[in-house]
Parts: C-alpha cells; structure tokens; sequence
C-alpha cells in the first residue's frame, strides 16, 4: 500500500469506519492489535478495552499447592512461551507464578473471550538483578506450555537495536494502584507517559530531592509535575509505542519508583533496547 493512503487512514476517522479493515494476522505477526477499530493505573489512566492490548500478561502467584492465589505483578508475551516481567515479581519461598493471558476484568469471567492460564516451568532472573537498586530489574518466564495466539492474545514486537523513543508519548498499562497507597481497578488500565532522556531524569530525581542514580539501562517516562504513572502492581509491565505502521513494540517494562505519580518523581522502566541481546538468548526470538 503507498505511504499516503496509509496516512489517510490512520488520521481519518471517517475513513476507518467505511472500510472494511485489512485482516490482522496475528498468528505471524507481532505487535498487531486484532480487536481494536483502528488499522486502520496505573494513576492517572482510563479504562483500556477488552483486546486492546492483548499482550499484557497478568503474573499470579500461587502458594500452598495453590490454595492460596494473589495478582502479584504485570508481564508482557514475547512468544508462545515467553512472558517478560521484572525480577522483582519472582516467586517467593515455596510459591509459584503463573501467567493469564487475554485477561481483562479481574471481577470476573465477563469478557466475551476467555483468557488463558499456564503454570510458569522456569523463572529466568537476570542474573545482574540488585535489589537494592534495582539495576537489571528483568526475568522471562518460560510457559509450562505454549499458547495460541488469539485475537485478544499476541505477542508485542522488540524494537530496533538502536531505536531511541526520547520525547515520544508512551503507553504503560496495568492493574497496579490507581494512586500512592491506593486501591487497584479491576479493568486493565492505560496511561500515557512521555520517555525522558536520562540526564534530564536524574537531574529530576534530584531536583525532588533523591540520590538515586539513573544507569543507562533504565528509562524514564513521566511528566515533570506528576499526575501520570505507573505504581505498585503494575511491575514487569508494558510500556510502549505504535510504530509507523500501526504495530506496537516495546520501549520499556515498568520496574520501580518513589511513590507514584509525585512531581519530579518520573516511573523508571527496564530499557528493552539495553536488554534485547539478553532477551534474544534466552527466548530465541529476533
Ligand atoms: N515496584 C512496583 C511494582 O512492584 C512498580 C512501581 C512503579 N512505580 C512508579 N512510580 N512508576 O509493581
């Protein structure tokens, strides 16, 4: 299709709904969202619809043999057996994770398509994962068994090895906090949080008055007065942009923060272009 027809598309809306859209083949291709119109808390957010991001995961933890379940973070499907999520959501002592995927409303089995569950097999954590600051704060969970990719189920894409997406707005959802010591929403949540350059966000870390240091590896998204974030629940968590044509790759997955949402206080994200060549060696993916 010539770039200028694709351009009309995606700005007119008029245009959108007259169409009859270009099937989405989300069994080949990543980052493609089949339920959404368009082909054409997280604090701050809105409610996201059923499917629109069908590669957030919902990262349980099981202990007791099962008989005691909780949300414990969000996670993001790589492949049919692949779910990134942050270290720090690994499992405690004799727990288990297990990963939903096509999940949407927690309150219930209200969505016209049924999510899918798989116990986790193997937890792989970053082997330069530190707790106390949270440097490499990343582990891919491997699927008991493969998924099938679905409408409300596909795997986000990785980007280019060098792409930078400073001052671009992205997207972070989840079923965290809707505010600092809040309480959590039962839908899936969106925000959208522009990607700070490093040195503004550690002169921003300072200015509010924390020594943290910003490494190279971490990537920073936010608004300089607040009000937008992610927050407590969401870790392991997507964040992400669309690309020019119209598929969705991943910039960042949420990892820590200083409350939530505070001024000068911007959510720190795993950079996924730092972390691809580690990814790729565990997954196999491109
Ligand atoms: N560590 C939190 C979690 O386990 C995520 C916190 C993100 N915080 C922020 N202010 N963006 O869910």
């Amino acid at each position: 299709m010539p770039a200028t027809v694709a351009t009309t598309i995606t700005t007119t809306t008029a245009i959108t709904t007259t169409t009859t859209p270009k099937p989405v083949d989300y069994k080949n291709e990543c980052g493609v969202r089949p339920l959404m119109q368009k082909y054409g808390r997280i604090v701050g957010g809105k409610g996201a619809t059923f499917g629109a991001w069908p590669w957030q995961v919902l990262v349980r933890e099981s202990t007791w043999l099962g008989l005691f379940t909780k949300n414990k973070c969000g996670g993001v499907l790589l492949s049919n057996r692949y779910v990134v999520t942050a270290a720090h959501c690994q499992p405690g002592f004799l727990a288990n994770l297990v990963a939903v995927m096509g999940e949407f409303d927690l309150s219930g089995e209200l969505e016209s398509k049924r999510s899918i569950t798989r116990n986790v097999r193997r937890v792989v954590v970053h082997r330069g994962y530190d707790a106390a600051t949270f440097a490499n704060d990343l582990a891919l969970l491997e699927l008991e068994s493969p998924v099938q990719f679905d409408e409300h189920v596909v795997p986000i894409c990785l980007p280019r090895d060098n792409e930078d997406f400073t001052g671009r707005v992205a997207t972070v959802t989840g079923w965290g906090r809707l505010k600092y010591g809040g309480g959590v929403p039962s839908v899936l949540q969106e925000v959208q949080v522009p990607v700070i350059d490093n040195s503004v966000c550690q002169e921003m870390f300072l200015t509010a008055g924390h020594q943290k240091q910003i490494l190279s590896s971490f990537l920073c998204a936010g608004y300089a007065n607040g009000q937008k974030d992610s927050c407590e629940g969401d870790s392991g968590g997507p964040l992400m942009l669309e690309r020019p044509d119209g598929r969705w790759t991943l910039v960042g997955t949420v990892s820590h923060g200083i409350k939530c949402a505070a001024p000068y206080l911007p959510g720190v994200y795993m950079r996924t272009t730092y972390y691809k060549p580690w990814l790729k060696s565990i997954t196999g993916i491109k």
